[in-house]
């Protein structure tokens, strides 16, 4: 009989449909998954992802931002809720809140996040209408550890694809979220299996098979 580690402890924060929320919580459903969500928080009270994830059975939040004077108060609230579930790992899911460096660094190397390009290109906002106006062949999304430097953090794992002929920003984006939703589920299951981590601001896989490559490259 194997001894099964303890699953980790998950909080995912969002501000909006949650879709990444969802694949996240459906693969955690998985016997064998190394983390469980047991924590979803929203700093939009509006936000339809608290409604997705309260149907899946999790507990789900709304911290509404416009009620502190200021980002550390907010903070202070986000990681009163965090401490209080006893949560190991943060999964930022379209959380579109800028986090105090403080809050980043108390978490670090136990926060990742999802960004829609393959960074280093295209960080910040309106990355599918940025990669068209670039003119770039491949494009995609990359989950990376938070530091305060904005989606500058060490990489975890990229999914690409390719940019067609006549797409706009919107095909574009419906393109890669079928990536992401497959990228974020294989990313997070890495690190909270403790088979990533980070080492010196690089990401290092304990098992160069674990190493996530060919895998998740979809062209
Ligand atoms: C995704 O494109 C993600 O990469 C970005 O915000 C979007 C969130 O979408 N950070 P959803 O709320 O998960 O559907």
């Amino acid at each position: 009989m194997s001894v099964q580690t303890p699953k980790k402890r998950v909080a995912i924060l969002i501000s909006g449909r949650g879709s990444n929320m969802v694949s996240l919580i459906e693969a955690a459903q998985a016997p064998d998954y190394p983390a469980e969500i047991v924590l979803v928080l929203s700093n939009r009270p509006d936000a339809a992802g608290l409604t997705r994830a309260r149907a899946a059975g999790i507990p789900a939040r709304a911290i509404d931002h416009k009620a502190y004077p200021d980002r550390t108060a907010f903070d202070a609230a986000l990681q009163k809720e965090l401490e209080a579930a006893g949560i190991e790992l943060i999964v930022l899911a379209g959380f579109m809140r800028i986090l105090t460096d403080a809050f980043v660094e108390r978490w670090a190397g136990r926060m990742i996040n999802i960004h829609p390009s393959l960074l280093p290109l295209f960080k910040g906002t309106h990355t599918h209408e940025r990669a068209l106006e670039a003119g770039v062949r491949l494009h995609g999304c990359t989950v990376h550890y938070v530091v305060p430097e904005l989606d500058a953090g060490p990489i975890v794992a990229q999914a690409a694809v390719p940019v067609r002929a006549g797409d706009d920003a919107d095909s574009l984006a419906a393109r890669v979220i079928v990536q992401e939703h497959r990228l974020y589920p294989a990313a997070l299951a890495l690190v909270a299996g403790g088979r990533a981590r980070l080492d010196g601001g690089r990401v290092v896989f304990s098992d160069e098979t674990a190493r996530p490559d060919g895998a998740l490259l979809s062209l």
